[in-house]
């Protein structure tokens, strides 16, 4: 079955660099907002019927921009999906590089509601056959869809990119026992036996502020601190600064996701990393590391 990739208005860059590597198809997508807020999406098609019969890969990832926030994010992937479903498309198979809600995941207070859940609901009720995210919050998010669905492991990339700092007796760090089967499998690309240290961290539910404990052997060692999403900086600070008080030598600060929103990036560095690295699932400074290959064999497959 043929493949055209749709690169939704979210996914300039990642899409484009897929769409290099793969040598698919590719078409764009127009996109305003009315005066009144409503969104405007369009396929950039002259003729519809080139989607007939075909498999339609989008690649829109969930993050908010300078451009756009999330909810805006998600109502053009919706529409774009339901526009290629009407079109006749075969199969819409659908890539969020970036899930947005996924850490609302649970009911930590009465009354809330399980966002994440309901966003993957929607993506298969809008038309969706195949679904497809990277490094997601929590897997268990994904038994929301009844069609085939995907968690792709972003850590061997990353891994890639981290080997080339010379790290000098490495040790990972696991910012939450959240965190620590992804800390686990990162640790594995770094040698047989580089340990794995796993905080403890409470959120308070009403505030968000983060409690952080550990002792660590981290003395004159190489320290990774690697979770899923950086936000406001704030476990990511509170890890770097443990890790330097226990003597670390360098700290890196890994994150799949890097939002980096208010002051994290200066929270972060100001809490003493030497460097932040990331992915461009969201565009940002420090996507040092593209998940293009990863979509393309994805896409290929
Ligand atoms: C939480 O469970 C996540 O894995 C991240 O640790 C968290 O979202 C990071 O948020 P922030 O940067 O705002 O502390």
């Amino acid at each position: 079955m043929e493949k055209i990739i749709v690169i939704g208005p979210a996914s300039q860059l990642l899409g484009m660099r897929t769409v290099i590597k793969t040598k698919l198809d590719f078409v764009q997508t127009e996109y305003k907002k009315f005066p009144d807020g409503e969104c405007y999406i369009r396929i950039q098609l002259d003729d519809e019927s080139i989607v007939e019969g075909k498999e339609m890969i989008i690649i829109q990832t969930l993050g908010a921009s300078n451009h756009a926030d999330q909810n805006q994010r998600i109502i053009e992937l919706l529409m774009i999906i339901s526009s290629l479903h009407r079109m006749g498309a075969k199969k819409v198979r659908v890539i969020v590089p970036y899930l947005a809600y996924a850490r609302q995941d649970k009911v930590f207070r009465p009354g809330e509601t399980l966002t994440a859940n309901l966003i993957c609901e929607m993506i298969e009720k809008a038309g969706a056959d195949e679904f497809f995210t990277i490094d997601i919050h929590a897997e268990k998010i994904l038994d929301s869809f009844t069609i085939p669905s995907h968690n792709l492991n972003p850590m061997s990339l990353l891994a890639d990119y981290v080997t080339t700092l010379n790290l000098k007796d490495p040790v990972v760090i696991s910012p939450d026992k959240g965190a620590s089967k992804r800390s686990k499998s990162f640790a594995h690309f770094f040698g047989e036996n580089v340990p794995v240290e796993v905080f403890s961290k409470e959120r308070d539910v009403v505030t968000g502020d983060i409690k952080m404990t550990a002792s660590l052997d981290v003395d004159k060692k190489d320290v990774i601190i690697a979770d899923d999403i950086i936000s406001t900086g704030g476990t990511m600070a509170s890890a770097i600064t443990i890790a330097k008080k226990s003597g670390a030598r360098k700290i890196y600060a890994v994150g799949t996701h890097l939002l980096l929103i208010q002051d994290a990036i200066a929270k972060i560095l100001h809490a003493g990393a030497d460097k932040i690295i990331g992915t461009d699932t969201i565009n940002n400074p420090f996507a040092q590391v593209s998940m293009a290959d990863l979509l393309t064999d994805t896409i290929l497959k």
